[in-house]
């Protein structure tokens, strides 16, 4: 059944409280990366055109359920207002997204304006999904519109309780897209497919390689999990970092995979973990002392061949540490040859903070099919999961 979207929702005149993730990095005040504020126009755009008033909520980092001015969403209101070219209010909500000032705000509203409440997280309730809080929403708006994938995995007050409460909840256009691409990933991805994983933890993608496994020709591994994978599988890895308590995940993982998992042959390696550290080329064994923080030059040649082979692309997670220059390489390199394989028609989708920066930095971000604003979430979609926030709407 296809889901309600907010274009075939009927807005004019009314209140629609849209479901957002703005949850951005944000340091000292400034935005770091406003890739989740710009996903969110399309759906902003479409209920302002349409004569509507869009009521923002979202959530931004983890505040302990009271307010935090270090989490404050009033950059973000400001940036979206740079950003959209439309009235955008930001009251002072002190107290959180359901303080008095939200009501007064709503009220004074007008057709073709936005407001953007505080965030969700300084309410108690928001994380609990707490009823009361799930109906304070629902009771600001006539329609509720979820576009918030990042936060689909969460059944909170604002992703789940919230829709259960309103007489109207559809999603936005971000989520639609989100779905729609991932769904392809689940569904009939054209062969070769091939999934490239990275990133710090095994623990993290435990569930999503086992559910890919099974679809995928070849999963390609990079970052510091490819340690824990190489160690369990008897190589000396040295300083690197290795998550000592899922070596036996990891080996039953890759006897699981025959032969799907492929870990790199060779590593760029340093004795500290320094950007000014100098650097080593170390083909098998990395020497006691020494760790990995990148993927080799063979490896990069092996991985970008496999990728440029492919049909179907899924990629999650850096292969070094890519934010220190002298590691980004490896990293660099997949967004190079996912940019490559989709301009020889292969489906390329990229998700995860860290990959989707890399994709970005590098200038690649519209020579990929899709570029996922879920990190958990986009995992938790590709293991087969069913995400609350997307159940709730259909539930109803
Ligand atoms: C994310 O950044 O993955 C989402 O916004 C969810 O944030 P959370 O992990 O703090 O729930």
């Amino acid at each position: 059944m296809r889901k309600r979207t907010i274009e075939n929702m009927t807005v004019r005149g009314r209140r629609v409280l849209v479901r957002v993730d703005f949850n951005v990095p944000i340091a000292d005040g400034a935005i770091g990366d406003d890739t989740r504020i710009r996903a969110a126009l399309p759906t902003i755009r479409t209920i302002l055109a349409n004569g509507g008033k869009a009521i923002l909520m979202s959530h931004l980092g983890r505040p302990k359920g009271k307010p935090d001015p270090a989490f404050t969403l009033r950059p973000v209101a400001d940036r979206l207002k740079e950003l959209l070219g439309a009235p955008v209010h930001f009251a002072d909500h002190a107290t959180g997204p359901t303080d008095p000032a939200s009501r007064q705000a709503i009220d004074v509203l007008n057709e073709g304006e936005v407001l953007v409440l505080e965030n969700t997280r300084f309410h108690p309730g928001e994380t609990k999904n707490d009823p009361d809080l799930a109906g304070e929403l629902a009771a600001f708006a006539e329609l509720y519109v979820n576009d918030a994938f990042g936060t689909c995995h969460r059944a909170h007050a604002s992703t789940e309780g919230v829709a259960h409460r309103v007489k109207e909840a559809g999603m936005g256009l971000l989520l639609d897209k989100e779905i729609e691409y991932l769904s392809k990933l689940l569904d009939s991805p054209e062969p070769p497919y091939v999934a490239v994983l990275g990133g710090a933890k095994v623990s993290d993608k435990i569930g999503v390689i086992q559910n890919l496994l099974d679809q995928v020709d070849a999963l390609l591994i990079g970052g510091a999990m490819s340690y824990t994978f190489l160690k369990a599988l008897g190589h000396e890895t040295g300083a690197s970092r290795v998550e000592a308590d899922r070596l036996d995940d990891a080996k039953a993982l890759y006897e699981q995979a025959g032969g799907k998992i492929r870990l790199p042959v060779d590593h760029i390696t340093a004795s500290a973990f320094d950007n000014e550290a100098p650097r080593r080329i170390v083909s098998g064994a990395i020497p006691k002392g020494e760790m990995g923080l990148d993927i080799g030059p063979e490896t990069i040649g092996e991985y970008a061949r496999a990728i440029g082979e492919a049909r179907t692309i899924v990629w999650n997670g850096p292969m070094g540490v890519f934010e220190m220059s002298n590691f980004a390489a490896g990293t660099f390199a997949v967004a190079k040859a996912l940019a490559g394989a989709t301009a020889h028609g292969a489906l390329t989708v990229v998700g995860g903070g860290d990959s989707v920066a890399a994709v970005s930095q590098a200038g690649y971000e519209n020579l990929v099919s899709h570029v996922s604003t879920g990190g958990g979430a986009m995992l938790e979609f590709l293991e087969g999961k069913i995400l609350p926030g997307i159940a709730a709407l259909s539930d109803r």
